[in-house]
């Protein structure tokens, strides 16, 4: 019989505990990159104290955050992840973005993705926009949609083919201008520039569109894609985290993400020549999140695609087709 793929790492069993076993960190450890300085550490992104040792003397100037929206992700694993509804929700992410808040620069983005779990109802978006006016320091800057290309619940409700990403700047952070791989082909009124009239074609500073605050040029990660990190939930596009940390960071800063998960700020960090802090409340995804930036440094690869990063786990502890 042929192994499925190995399963969900959030999820209790016989894999999950084998694989923990494999973890080099336990709670409270940190990491330290021999090669770039990245850290990574499995930390409670709440427990404002953790994070200031995470981040000894970093100060980062762009944190991407990618928390659980979902009330039941984590819920197995670990009792810090159990939310139960949508105002000890909240009170969890005042929790985090406050601990996000000592520690960053002076001059800095905080971007957020959030969602919904549409099928239990849950939609804590506004909420935490809301929450959000508390914090004066962060200034509401913009909010994105990332589109999807493959969605769910085609059937009984609008296909969800959404994900928010909100962005907040404290003091004046740096911003440079991204550009997608669209070729601009509409042509657009006249202006006069320089008192010649010209069209927006021959004004535009490239041949391309720039995304906007609505992404629609960005695959979401699947196991054919190169990128795919079995047993992550969650992953991000490496294409999204690295078009925020080209815009909203300069060569050398220093970007944090404390839900790293599948490592994919870790990794976008590495390639757009920043050092990255980082941390998961679980061992093993802050083993997972480590494996990926060695795996890429060894093979050149992004992900694993459909194979296991834990070989060490033997394929018999592998749930099998019947
Ligand atoms: C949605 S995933 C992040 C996905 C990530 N952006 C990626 O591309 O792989 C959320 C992660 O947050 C972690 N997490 C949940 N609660 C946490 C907490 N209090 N502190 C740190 N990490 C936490 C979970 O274990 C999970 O791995």
């Amino acid at each position: 019989m042929k192994p499925l793929g190995i399963p969900r790492l959030d999820k209790p069993g016989e894999f999950h505990d084998r694989v923990l076993a494999c973890c080099r960190l336990k709670p409270g450890e940190i990491w330290t990159d021999p090669v770039n300085g990245h850290r990574v550490g499995v930390t409670d992104a709440t427990d404002a104290g953790a994070v200031h040792s995470l981040c000894e003397n970093e100060t980062p100037t762009l944190m991407i955050h990618d928390p659980p929206y979902n009330i039941a992700v984590g819920r197995s694993t670990t009792d810090a992840l159990s939310v139960r509804g949508l105002s000890e929700y909240i009170d969890w992410c005042r929790r985090w973005v406050s601990s996000s808040l000592d520690v960053a620069a002076q001059n800095a983005y905080l971007y957020v993705w959030t969602g919904a779990d549409q099928q239990r109802g849950f939609q804590p978006l506004p909420d935490f926009m809301v929450m959000m006016r508390d914090f004066k320091q962060w200034q509401a800057r913009c909010f994105i949609t990332m589109r999807n290309q493959r969605g769910y619940g085609t059937q009984r409700n609008w296909m969800f083919v959404r994900q928010e990403l909100l962005c907040y700047a404290k003091g004046d952070p740096g911003f440079t201008v991204e550009y997608t791989d669209i070729p601009k082909i509409l042509r657009g009124y006249y202006k006069k520039v320089g008192g010649e009239l010209k069209e927006n074609l021959e004004r535009g500073k490239a041949n391309t569109i720039r995304p906007g605050n609505v992404w629609v040029d960005i695959q979401q990660v699947f196991y054919r894609m190169e990128e795919n990190v079995p047993g992550a939930y969650a992953q991000k596009p490496l294409k999204a985290i690295r078009r925020i940390i080209s815009s909203s960071s300069a060569p050398a800063d220093t970007v944090a993400d404390f839900f790293s998960h599948s490592g994919t700020t870790l990794l976008a960090a590495e390639l757009s020549g920043r050092k990255c802090i980082t941390c998961d409340i679980d061992p093993v995804f802050a083993e997972l999140t480590i494996r990926r930036l060695e795996h890429y440094r060894k093979t050149g690869k992004t992900g694993w695609q459909t194979e296991n990063p834990f070989p060490e786990v033997p394929e018999s502890h592998l749930p099998r087709a019947r």
